[in-house]
């Protein structure tokens, strides 16, 4: 099913697939992707796994009414929550990919007892350094202002032709079309709200907090993604029931660029199993 699930002022767009007996997995985003983004691995997990997604705060059906503070990390993940209330799950999987990731890594800070096994796909605990951090926020803010200026579909195609998705133009153009097309879908000032609310820079750091988490979790990073290899290694070190995959051949978004490949790890790992080792994690 998909519904419009009201939380305070705002309504949250989810999708909610599989058997509804199923261990429940929540999928979460990146910027500028939707729930729609998921459906490849949806594909995959049904029917072992019960898959919701939803849309994030500023991205595709979903209507948050337009206060920062609603669009901060830690506000984003206790709506989240309250709406896996809402469709009655108490606990799930939760996977999330690059912003998505941030935002899950926060849920399983803020939420322990709702959260089973966590899955951090190219993502990071934000950024320790305080003057990284401020030049980080003013970045954001400056992207954010220029989609109000260029608009949605400018914009769009200024973000795809970046380098960390030069992988993607090797993706069939079917696929490549199928997702400016879903990122186009979005409002400029929903894309600004989310990255001047829950952008890297305007995050808090959660470095500190790393050690005690206790949830089980699997940090993937793609093979051709230096910069998210190098902090997927760190988070490892720092996460103590964590293991670290790399996926193979592909760049920053490996659940889009190689579903089933990104799904050989996350399965085995979500049954509480090991992982295989696909690429030597040094190397
Ligand atoms: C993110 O920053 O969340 C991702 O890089 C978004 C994307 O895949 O475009």
């Amino acid at each position: 099913m998909s519904a419009l699930i009201a939380i305070d002022d705002a309504h949250w767009f989810v999708r909610d697939q599989g058997r509804a007996e199923a261990p429940a997995t929540l999928l979460i985003h990146g910027f500028t992707g939707c729930a729609q983004f998921w459906d490849a691995i949806v594909d995959r997990l049904t029917p072992e796994f019960r898959c919701v997604t939803v849309d994030l705060a500023g991205h595709g059906q979903t209507r948050v009414p337009a206060r920062i503070e609603l669009y901060r990390l830690p506000a984003v993940a206790d709506a989240l929550a309250r709406v896996m209330t809402e469709i009655g799950i108490v606990r799930a999987h939760v996977w999330g990919y690059s912003m998505g990731g941030r935002l899950a890594l926060q849920f399983a800070l803020r939420h322990p007892n709702r959260c089973d096994r966590l899955v951090l796909e190219s993502a990071s605990p934000g950024i320790a350094d305080a003057t990284e951090r401020a030049n980080r926020r003013r970045a954001d803010d400056a992207l954010a202002d220029r989609i109000e200026q260029i608009g949605v579909d400018a914009f769009v195609a200024e973000w795809m032709a970046k380098p960390i998705f030069a992988g993607q133009q090797a993706l069939p153009q079917t696929i490549r079309e199928r997702a400016s097309a879903l990122r186009k879908q979005h409002t400029a000032e929903g894309l600004a709200m989310s990255l001047r609310g829950m952008g890297t820079g305007a995050q808090e750091p959660l470095h500190d907090l790393l050690p005690s988490l206790a949830t089980p979790t699997l940090i993937l990073a793609g093979e051709h993604d230096p910069k998210f290899r190098a902090i997927g290694a760190q988070m490892h070190d720092q996460v103590p029931n964590s293991v670290f995959r790399i996926v193979p051949g592909v760049g920053h978004a490996p659940y889009w660029e190689a579903p089933e490949r990104t799904v050989s790890l996350v399965t085995p790992f979500l049954n509480g199993d090991e992982p295989p080792q696909l690429v030597d994690e040094e190397g």
